[in-house]
């Protein structure tokens, strides 16, 4: 029996981060090439997304090529960014069937041309879908969104628009790339690294860590209510303690 029985559909966190990886080490495992692992890994993003729109959760965001990522062979980054292309073209039907908008976090500018139109082609067209907002973090890190964001507060205070003594967490966080969703409560590593490898390090300050030694091509549905499932087994305090959560649960109670 499937794993998604057990799910407390009121208790979903409302944003999932995932890194994604072993995809290069799935594909030696077949005696194949880096990029073998990658297009089945392309398998598992449709899995992952179905699954999560179907149980309700309203933000999924992918980490699929950091900034660090441009370092590779040339010839992955070539063929990465080919099935890029490729996938969100053959997907951008199957976003439609299940009402999920794709959108992008990232310095999208700096992905080759095609890359950039088949993008901007399947945001426009799914952008009035409502059941899931599926984000690619594309030429990502965290350390470039953080120093842009500060990079923009500097110029608004320049400008005179904003006072030093005004910025704080709610107005920096506003300045980041994700500030139109809620920071993610659960994050999701693949393949047994135990890393946040410059992700959304300012979003994930109260997250839930989920690591599995799973690969990522190997990562389906299953996996992912597994994940949820762990998720819904922890106690999120926030800092508070156990007995204050016990109580402000009991005051609750009608
Ligand atoms: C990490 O595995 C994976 C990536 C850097 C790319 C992820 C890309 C995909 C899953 C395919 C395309 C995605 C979309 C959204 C269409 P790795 O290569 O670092 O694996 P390794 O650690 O085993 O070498």
């Amino acid at each position: 029996m499937s794993l998604k029985t057990e799910i407390d559909t009121t208790r979903l966190p409302a944003h999932v981060a995932v890194i994604m990886d072993g995809n290069g080490r799935w594909a030696k495992q077949q005696g194949q090439m880096r990029v073998f692992g990658h297009k089945n890994g392309v398998n598992s993003v449709r899995e992952v997304s179905e699954a999560a729109a179907e149980l309700g959760i309203q933000v999924l965001t992918l980490y699929a090529f950091s900034t660090e990522n441009w370092n590779r062979p040339h010839e992955e980054v070539e063929a990465l960014m080919e099935l890029l292309v490729h996938t969100i073209h053959a997907e951008t039907e199957t976003l439609m069937k299940n009402d999920i908008r794709l959108e992008t976090i990232g310095d999208t500018q700096s992905l080759p041309p095609s890359c950039q139109r088949e993008l901007a082609e399947a945001i426009q067209k799914t952008s009035g879908n409502k059941r899931m907002a599926l984000v690619l973090a594309l030429s990502y890190s965290s350390r470039w969104e953080i120093v842009e964001a500060a990079r923009r507060l500097a110029k608004l205070t320049q400008a005179g628009e904003l006072k030093p003594e005004d910025i704080n967490a709610d107005v920096f966080g506003r300045q980041l790339t994700t500030s139109r969703y809620p920071d993610p409560e659960l994050l999701i590593r693949t393949s047994g690294e135990l890393r946040v490898s410059n992700f959304l390090l300012w979003q994930i300050a109260y997250a839930e860590f989920y690591f599995t030694e799973t690969l990522w091509p190997d990562f389906d549905r299953e996996e992912f209510y597994k994940a949820i499932l762990d998720y819904q087994n922890r106690e999120r305090r926030f800092g508070k303690t156990s007995d204050q959560l016990l109580k402000s649960a009991d005051s609750t109670q009608p």
